[in-house]
């Protein structure tokens, strides 16, 4: 086991607002995972932050009539705000261009250029370019659509394609035209500078083998695919002005910046870097983090992030030779929106603008964070796609959260307030029954950590709304509203026991939904303060609890509903 963990998730390009597909796709398992891994003891950074360079902020900036540092700068206070709103609390938010961290991330991306161009990784070649001779400007990326070249898909941009999820070679994308003009493009010549990852198939297969039985099929029987069927060299310059600058004394290399693929994942390190500056006052022990194999990195991404992330991304680290390799990568699929019954991609072109799948419209209505994170997880796309449906989100809202987890609570919790006086009563009377139950908290805390272990986080939600199911059961079998009438100690104890369960609650929902562990500390009159991933001491008999409130609303149909 390893002691310290560096956990990342996908810096997400700061072009757009945040929707629930993002959330579950990455964020919210990674935010699940680095709980998890604290209240068990480990020593954890949770790094993100904007992925601000790159075509798609540019095309962003020319749509909205702005430029590329204000549409950056908008969408990463909108979306670290977004993030803040459902507790996804990250060590450092960053951004690649963001004026607190581009000078670090600049040097430490041209660093990192400048070293694999020394130790001979990369090809300088001249070649063929898509160019706009209208705009009068090359077509990188996402600046020509087309249809893909792998699976014909109609519209594939020129970086990667949406549907087979293959990088794309833009001068063989079938009927390219630009973006910025709409206009048909012409070939012209232009020099780059290529990373063969060729150079690395062997070390990558051998590496991504001893993954197997780890990490999720999905990465790895992606990547172990494309390395079949060969890898070719990757272009990480652009003849674009946004972006890092090209680091080579070569006047090839004028006015080119890196490829936003090379310079965004190394986000991760000049973040982490930048953290260690603020907190310890030196940036370079970034390198306890990266260079020491106590420590284990592990990157949550989204499906389309996939081939980056299991392989130019760890061939770049191999070329570097200076860090780790991730421990692991975990990848969600993506989630569609059901809306009238039909599943739709969510996108600014498709969906509603008002459409609560936005994040930032799901908190302007007041909707409780803590529902988005549990249908989320509940609904996690970690074998397939999934979807968000409104209708579904209601009814487990009010079916699991309210009549089963809130149900329980709201029963024990009241009948202290009502029966004894508001404190915990005395437990002497304890039975065998009581006993059991008393053992299940441990045994459930056990099996929802080794599922969060394993990023089984719908196996471990799961988990934890049995062991909620159990409480309700208990309590219904030992039925103190009748032994309160012929037997008050038998009655205490299991009240006694239905408090201590309820601790256990606080302890097990940590991960999942941080603020249901605080309203429940709040009723139990505990101090607020680390959560540890242990069976909670029982507090004391005549410990005074707190007043007992609804831990979850009951929402209407249409509650999510578009307009609502
Ligand atoms: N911005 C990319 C996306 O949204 C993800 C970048 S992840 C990083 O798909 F590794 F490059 F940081
Ligand atoms: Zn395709």
């Amino acid at each position: 086991m390893p002691s310290r963990y560096l956990v990342t998730a996908a810096l997400p390009y700061s072009n757009n607002r945040l929707h629930v597909g993002h959330i579950a796709g990455a964020y919210l398992p990674a935010d699940t995972y680095v709980r998890y891994l604290r209240a068990a003891g480990h020593d954890v950074r949770f790094i993100c932050g904007s992925d601000d360079n790159g075509v798609a902020i540019e095309i962003s900036a020319l749509q909205e009539k702005s430029t590329p540092q204000e549409i950056a700068a908008f969408y990463h206070d909108q979306q670290a705000r977004d993030f803040a709103g459902l507790g996804i609390d990250f060590d450092v938010y960053g951004g690649t261009h963001h004026p607190q961290y581009v000078a670090l991330h600049e040097q430490f991306s041209q660093e990192l250029f400048r070293r694999i161009h020394e130790r001979g990784y990369f090809t300088k070649r001249q070649t063929k370019q898509l160019y706009d001779a209208q705009a009068g400007r090359f077509l990188p990326d996402r600046f020509v659509r087309g249809t893909c070249h792998h699976c014909g898909f109609a519209r594939a941009t020129g970086d990667q394609c949406e549907a087979c999820g293959q990088m794309i070679e833009p001068l063989l994308l079938k009927s390219p035209v630009s973006v910025i003009t709409g206009g048909p493009t012409e070939v012209r010549e232009t020099t780059h500078w290529y990373l063969r990852l060729a150079d690395f198939e062997r070390p990558l297969q051998q590496w991504l083998e001893t993954k197997q039985g780890q990490w999720r099929p999905n990465v790895l029987n992606f990547a172990l695919g494309q390395i079949k069927r060969g890898l070719p060299e990757r272009s990480m310059t652009r003849d674009i002005s946004w972006g890092v600058p090209v680091p080579l004394d070569d006047p090839d290399a004028r006015g080119k910046v890196l490829y936003v693929w090379f310079d965004a994942p190394i986000g991760y390190l000049s973040f982490t870097a930048a953290w260690c500056a603020r907190h310890e006052g030196d940036w370079q022990a970034y390198q306890k983090w990266w260079c020491d194999p106590d420590s284990a990195i592990v990157h949550f991404i989204g499906e389309d992030n996939t081939v980056f992330h299991a392989l130019t991304w760890p061939a770049m680290l191999m070329a570097d030779g200076r860090t780790q390799l991730p421990a692991a990568v975990v990848a969600n699929n993506f989630m569609n929106h059901k809306v009238a019954g039909e599943l739709e991609k969510i996108s600014k072109s498709t969906t509603a603008p008002d459409a609560p799948v936005w994040i930032e419209e799901y908190l302007r209505r007041r909707l409780d964070p803590s529902s988005l994170r549990y249908y989320l997880t509940a609904q996690a796309p970690e074998a397939a796609r999934t979807a968000f449906d409104p209708d579904e989100f209601v009814a487990r809202n009010n079916s699991e959260l309210v009549a089963a987890l809130g149900n329980f609570v709201n029963r024990a919790l009241t009948f202290a307030d009502r029966y004894f006086d508001r404190k915990v009563p005395d437990a002497t009377a304890q039975t065998d029954a009581d006993r059991a139950h008393w053992g299940r908290a441990a045994e459930a805390l056990q099996r929802v950590g080794a599922c969060l272990s394993e990023y089984r986080f719908r196996a471990g939600l799961e988990e934890l709304m049995a062991y909620a199911r159990l409480c309700n059961e208990y309590f219904s079998i030992r039925a103190p509203w009748a032994s309160r009438k012929d037997n008050m100690p038998d009655c205490a104890a299991t009240i006694a026991t239905c408090v201590h369960a309820v601790q256990a609650l606080a302890v097990m929902a940590w991960p999942f939904m941080p603020a249901v562990t605080g309203k429940l500390r709040t009723m139990l009159n505990q101090p607020a303060g680390p959560v540890r991933w242990e069976p909670p001491t029982p507090l004391p008999a005549g410990h005074s609890l707190g007043e007992p409130t609804i831990l979850f609303a009951k929402l209407d149909p249409g509650a999510l509903g578009v307009g609502a």
